[in-house]
């Protein structure tokens, strides 16, 4: 296997980046996560859009788009599969121990790993711990994930695949790693950006094909929507089968259902969207 560090493919056995690198000792580093089918990319360009303002939200400099859009070709030709998890990793680069910056410049990693179709539908749970709406790295995608991973580890012991977070006034917001969609009425709603919750590249691509709404949505939506679903880059469109103890009749429901189709057609008829 190869991936993209220092200008150039390497072999994962033997790429190093510092053991001083900002995104090691501090989670100074921002990242995408992007799918790719049989070695082509979908949505790359939204991808490395969110890549830049995310640069910018941290203060990086812009990345290279050049350089990482040859990365990826490089490190999807070296390594042939299905369905891969591309992954753009940019960091602050080798520093100082503390939080102030090194001056070395950042370090850029791309590679992929083997990914398998998620099923249709799934469990979620909700967690008690919030989403920080008005902080300073809202909205950027970052790779200070750790309480992603709490959460994303309570939802496993609870044998589920996602956790919901709602933000500090209790609306909801989003998944560890994906949006969250609710049908009520017959209508799609999904919170806004001011809930706190990323600008996911599926979520936006959803709202503009099904017309789904931006809305403020208690948490407790979860316990009346009469469908829900999630978005994300390796999920797509995911029906949700239960809520914490709710179960969902009949999943996944009708709206659900011509979502997932129209994401397909429509995904299907272009790479980069
Ligand atoms: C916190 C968070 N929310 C939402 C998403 C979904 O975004 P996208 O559709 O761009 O994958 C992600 C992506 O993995 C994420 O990390």
């Amino acid at each position: 296997m190869k991936l993209w560090l220092d200008g150039g493919l390497q072999d994962i056995e033997t790429a190093r980046v510092s053991v001083f690198d900002h995104g090691l000792t501090v989670g100074d580093g921002i990242f995408e996560t992007v799918k790719a089918v049989h070695g082509r990319p979908f949505a790359l360009t939204r991808h490395l859009d969110r890549l830049t303002r995310s640069a910018r939200g941290l203060g990086l400099p812009d990345p290279d788009l050049d350089e990482v859009r040859r990365a990826c070709t490089a490190v999807l030709d070296a390594n042939p599969m299905p369905l891969g998890r591309l992954r753009i990793t940019y960091t602050g680069g080798h520093g100082p121990l503390g939080s102030d910056r090194g001056e070395h410049g950042p370090t850029l990693v791309v590679a992929v790993g083997e990914s398998a179709r998620r099923p249709d539908a799934t469990a979620v749970i909700t967690v008690p711990w919030t989403r920080n709406e008005r902080g300073a790295v809202t909205g950027l995608k970052t790779t200070s994930y750790a309480e992603n991973v709490v959460a994303l580890a309570r939802a496993r012991e609870q044998g589920a695949s996602e956790a919901l977070f709602a933000n500090t006034v209790g609306r909801l917001c989003e998944g560890t790693g994906s949006n969250v969609f609710v049908v009520l009425d017959g209508e799609i709603h999904t919170p806004p950006l001011a809930s706190g919750c990323l600008a996911g590249i599926t979520r936006a691509l959803v709202v503009e094909w099904t017309g789904a709404q931006e809305t403020e949505l208690p948490l407790s939506v979860l316990e009346d929507a009469d469908e829900i679903f999630l978005t994300s880059t390796l999920r797509d469109v995911q029906a949700v089968q239960r809520v914490d103890g709710r179960r969902l009749p009949d999943v996944p429901g009708p709206v659900t259902a011509k979502a997932m189709r129209v994401f397909d057609e429509r995904a299907g008829d272009g790479l980069d969207p």
